[in-house]
């Protein structure tokens, strides 16, 4: 199950997505927002980023008009790895790297072609292990000091 959430900025693309994980067959939750009404992206990025970190869903997907302010909002989730994703070369450094398991979309910058091409990426490459298993080990060392 894969959390959904967008602002207003990303709100056109996050319904786009929900139509092709439909037709790929992914089943999600949509944490809105609703329409393209003014909101405010800490709001459905906190929804997200809760229902990834508690396992009600294994990853998640957020989307607002760059990707930057639903991906500030997620990393202060202990346990949450997002970062802004714009090609497909990023999305699976983004999971082979990072281990991210939350992407944030540019609603205002790609399309759906490019977002089906990032989000194909990023599901199917596997996270590389190795040395970066000692760097999210230390991701999580700093979580444990800092947030209390
Ligand atoms: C909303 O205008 C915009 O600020 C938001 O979608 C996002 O890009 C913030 O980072």
């Amino acid at each position: 199950m894969i959390a959904l959430g967008s602002d207003h900025g990303g709100y056109k693309l996050k319904e786009e997505i929900k139509k092709y994980l439909d037709e790929i067959g992914i089943k999600y939750k949509d944490f809105g927002t609703n329409s393209e009404e003014r909101c405010d992206y800490p709001e459905f990025a906190e929804k997200v980023a809760k229902a990834v970190q508690t396992k009600e869903c294994e990853k998640g997907i957020l989307v607002c008009g760059t990707g930057f302010g639903v991906s500030i909002v997620a990393n202060k989730f202990k346990g949450i790895r997002c970062a802004s994703c714009w090609n497909e070369e990023v999305a699976k450094l983004l999971k082979g790297h990072n281990n991210a398991n939350v992407i944030a979309l540019p609603g205002r910058f790609i399309n759906i072609s490019q977002a089906i091409v990032i989000l194909r990426a990023w599901i199917a490459t596997e996270f590389m292990e190795g040395r970066h298993s000692e760097r999210l080990q230390m991701i999580e060392n700093i979580e444990n000091e800092n947030m209390k």
